[in-house]
Order: C-alpha cells, then structure tokens, then sequence
C-alpha cells in the first residue's frame, strides 16, 4: 500500500509540475522578444550572406516587371515600414490594388501570407506578385529569360546554388531567404524586456499593461511579433471576404490576417483596406467597439478608455519601433549588359542617384 501511496503523489507531482510550468509561459510571456533560434528554414538551414544578397538585387530589380518600372520595392519600400505609405499601390499598369501593402517585418516567423492567408511559405509567395497582372505583371517565362541573361545573375546563382541553369524555384529561394532577413527585434520595448528598466517612459509601461488587460489587444496580437497568426473581423470589410475566399465556410468571411505590429509607428496607412490614417485612428476605432461590417469578432467591443489611455497605448506601440536599414544594391552593375550597356545605364542611373544613405 505505501508504495502505491508513493508512486501515486510523485506521478502526482510530476503532472502539477508539468502544468504549472505551462501555465506559467502562458501567462507571463503574452508578448516576448523575438528568438532567432524558433525560425524554421527550409531544409533547417540558414542563408548564407551571399543568397540574401542575391534575393536583395532581384527585390530591387525593377525589370522584374510588365513596365520595367516596378521592384518589390516600389509598393513595399524600405524607406517606408517596408509599404509605400498608400491607401492602396499602384501596378505596373497603373491601377490601384484592392488591398492595401501589407510591412514584411519579421515574417521569418510567420506560416501565414497575404491578408488571406492564401500562401503559407515565403518560397510559395514571393513570385506571386511577379506574375500577377495587378502587380508587377511579368509572365514567369519572361522573368525567367531576364534573369538568365543578366551577367551579374548568372555570377551570383552560380555563385550561391552551384548551377549554370537558373530556375523559378531558386529565384524564389534568393527572394525568400532576402525577405525572411528582415528582422526587427531591438526596439525599445525589447530592451526593457531584456532589463533595461529607463528603455520605456512610465506611459508606454502603462499601455503595455492596458494591451494585455482593459484593452484586450494582446488577445489577437500576443506572442513575439504580436499576431496570433489567425483571422478575424474586426467589422471593417463588407465586399472582401478575405479568408472567406479560401476557406469557404461562411465563419470564414470578412476575416483578415491579425498583422504582426513590429515596427507598426512605420508602416501606415493600416488594416486590409487601408482605411486608417495613423494609430490615433486606430485606437479611437477599437475603442469605439470596431466597424459594422458583418462577422465582427465577439472580443470587438467599445472599451471605454480614456484619453490618457489612448494616448498611452500608443507610447506602447511606439516603442515597438526597430527600423530596419537596408543598404541598396548597386543595380548599375545589375543593369550592365555586353550590347546595350550605355543606354541601360543612363537609363538605371537615376535609381543610384535616388539612393539613400
Ligand atoms: C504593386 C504593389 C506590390 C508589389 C510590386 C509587390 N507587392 Fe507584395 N504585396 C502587395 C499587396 C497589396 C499585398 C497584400 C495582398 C493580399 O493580401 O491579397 C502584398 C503582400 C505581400 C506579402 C505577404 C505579407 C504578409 O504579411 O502577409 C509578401 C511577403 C510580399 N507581398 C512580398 C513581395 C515581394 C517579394 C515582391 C516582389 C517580388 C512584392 N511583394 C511585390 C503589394 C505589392
Ligand atoms: C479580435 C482580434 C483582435 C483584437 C482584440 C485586436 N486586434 Fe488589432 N487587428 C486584428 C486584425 C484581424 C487586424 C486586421 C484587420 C483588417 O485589416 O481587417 C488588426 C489590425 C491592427 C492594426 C493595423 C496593423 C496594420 O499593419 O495594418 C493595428 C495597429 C492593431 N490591430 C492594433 C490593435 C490594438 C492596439 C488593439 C487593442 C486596442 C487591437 N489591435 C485589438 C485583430 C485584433
């Protein structure tokens, strides 16, 4: 009997153990500094320097597109939050989008893409806006001999991947080993997670504290880029089913991806449609208990704060700010080519001029 006695409170130890640890991650780390060490690559390997080179000069290449004027970087610019600062971009034709640009900070963490969440990989998605006839509008096979026949390419993928013949497949491994690069885990918010007790001003504590509790934020923007990585109605759409459109189950409709929020004092205009100015907007907007649209999540509901409270959640999402530098390519040397070097020169010369520091 006393060893049945025993064995029954040490297996009854070790299960309270087990739970109180799990609880106790749940409960004090809702938001947290991002670790490198919880990004999964593909095939559990990091890019070297040189892949993440080669994937910065295609992301800057306006060739890549139907008008020989659009790069990823004309709608999700570095200089602005990695967005362009629009309601809605503009394509290579000229016409505005149906959704506004989304930042692409830290989506090294993230399995789920696009507002929708129709792409679930970097690799699957970043040469979806080359060939889309809204967006950069560049069939793959015209993308594909532009690239093979670019000197500096042919270098470089020989270079990185060890092959003469360049494919869509490794294009889409440089774009996303470049895309998956851009991290922002420094802000001040992290450093006085880190200790750094004078890292925040006594508002932006207090907004810390009215984001995990009266504000009920931290219940869709939790974790360490501040997503959840799921969807929900905020009451904002009335045309655009958004995940609807993927996963048709009418709970599904008008639910959009909760965005991460690093870097969010940057990356305006916000939501889906672009429809909010600046976080003033934003926080007046939840504060108020959301849109009309139809669908609106059950945790969307006026919250009564006052206006020191708005004022300090924002110092709060302020001091999520980490902005990434990017140094431009020389696309010069991009744009060299043994027949036409001159006028391609002359042409590209104002994009180095147009550099920033
Ligand atoms: C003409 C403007 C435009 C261009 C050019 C463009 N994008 Fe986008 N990008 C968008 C818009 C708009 C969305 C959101 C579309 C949606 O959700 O339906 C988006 C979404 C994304 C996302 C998903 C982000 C997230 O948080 O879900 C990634 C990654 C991305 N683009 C990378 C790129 C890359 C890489 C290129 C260049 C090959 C590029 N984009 C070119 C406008 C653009
Ligand atoms: C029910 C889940 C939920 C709650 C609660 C919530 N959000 Fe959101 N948040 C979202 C979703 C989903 C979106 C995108 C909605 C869309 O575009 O239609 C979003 C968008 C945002 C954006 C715009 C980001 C961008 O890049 O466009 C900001 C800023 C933001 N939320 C901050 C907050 C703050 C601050 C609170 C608390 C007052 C909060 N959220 C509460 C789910 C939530």
């Amino acid at each position: 009997m006393g060893l049945f006695k025993k064995t029954f409170f040490i297996v009854f130890y070790i299960i309270f153990f087990i739970l109180m640890t799990t609880f106790d991650c749940n409960s004090t780390e809702v938001i947290n500094t991002p670790d490198l060490n919880d990004i999964e690559y593909p095939d559990d390997e990091a890019p070297t320097i040189a892949e993440i080179y080669l994937g910065k000069l295609l992301y800057f290449d306006k060739r890549l597109s139907g008008n020989g004027k659009t790069s990823c970087a004309t709608c999700h610019n570095p200089d602005h939050g990695f967005g362009d600062g629009l309601k809605a971009s503009l394509g290579s034709k000229g016409n505005p989008l149906n959704r506004h640009t989304p930042h692409l900070y830290n989506l090294a963490w993230s399995s789920i893409l696009f507002w929708d969440g129709r792409a679930s990989s970097l690799e699957q998605q970043v040469l979806m806006p080359i060939s889309n006839p809204d967006e950069m509008n560049l069939s793959e096979e015209k993308m594909l001999n532009l690239v093979s026949v670019t000197p500096l390419y042919k270098e470089k993928f020989e270079q990185v991947y060890s092959v003469k013949t360049i494919d869509a497949t490794l294009i889409s491994k440089a774009l996303a080993a470049f895309v998956r690069s851009i991290i922002s885990k420094n802000s001040p918010f992290d450093r006085y997670l880190a200790g750094d007790v004078y890292a925040l001003s006594p508002e932006a504590i207090n907004g810390i504290k009215l984001f995990e509790g009266k504000a009920k934020c931290a219940e869709c923007h939790d974790g360490p880029n501040l997503t959840d990585d799921s969807f929900h109605s905020l009451g904002i759409a009335v045309k655009d089913k958004g995940r609807g459109i993927i996963i048709k189950e009418s709970a599904m409709s008008y639910r959009f991806k909760t965005p991460g929020l690093r870097n969010v004092s940057l990356t305006g205009p916000y939501m889906h449609d672009g429809s909010l100015p600046d976080l003033e907007a934003v926080i007046q907007f939840y504060n108020d208990g959301g849109g009309i649209g139809p669908n609106k999540d059950s945790l969307i509901k006026p919250l009564n704060l006052e206006e020191f409270e708005v004022r300090d959640l924002i110092a709060f999402l302020s001091a999520l700010t980490d902005p990434v530098i990017i140094e431009r390519p020389q696309l010069l040397e991009l744009y060299q080519s043994k027949s036409k070097g001159k006028k391609k020169e002359s042409l590209y010369a104002t994009e180095i001029s147009q550099r920033v520091p």
